[in-house]
């Protein structure tokens, strides 16, 4: 397997401009659900990585959890200390679209308490 952390801290400069990006491409409604408004993403704290790999084209795409390396990250990753942080069918609870690419470090306890109780971490935390 072979993986690169294609966007890790992300200042809010940078932040607004992909986010800017995406309205004028993809409209308001894709675009709420895809990036974080500036100043509110996780990579803003710097323990929000996206991952890629060669079967995405050291790209982004929600079909990376069909490939090998992909599915080996979402199986794995809790035991590095890493969570799926926008899980497929809990969009109506982080607001975002599902991500298999963008992990968060929340510490090894924490992600696989997480992973193995299949909690986004806003119910973890209780704020869902
Ligand atoms: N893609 C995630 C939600 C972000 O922009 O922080
Ligand atoms: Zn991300």
């Amino acid at each position: 397997l072979n993986f690169s952390i294609c966007s890790a801290y992300r200042s809010y400069d940078l932040q607004k401009s992909l986010y800017d990006n995406s309205l004028a491409t993809n409209g308001k409604e894709y675009t709420e659900k895809m990036f974080a408004y500036p100043g509110k993403s996780e990579h803003h704290t710097g323990y929000a990585i996206d991952v890629t790999s060669p079967s995405m084209n050291w790209g982004l795409s929600q079909d990376f959890v069909d490939y090998p390396d992909g599915a080996w990250i979402t199986e794995h990753c809790s035991e590095y200390g890493f969570i799926i942080r926008y899980p497929k069918g809990k969009e109506e609870i982080t607001g975002y679209m599902y991500e298999p690419w963008h992990i968060r470090y929340v510490g090894i306890e924490v992600a696989k308490y997480i992973t193995q109780n299949g909690l986004t971490f806003e119910e973890y935390l209780g704020v869902a």
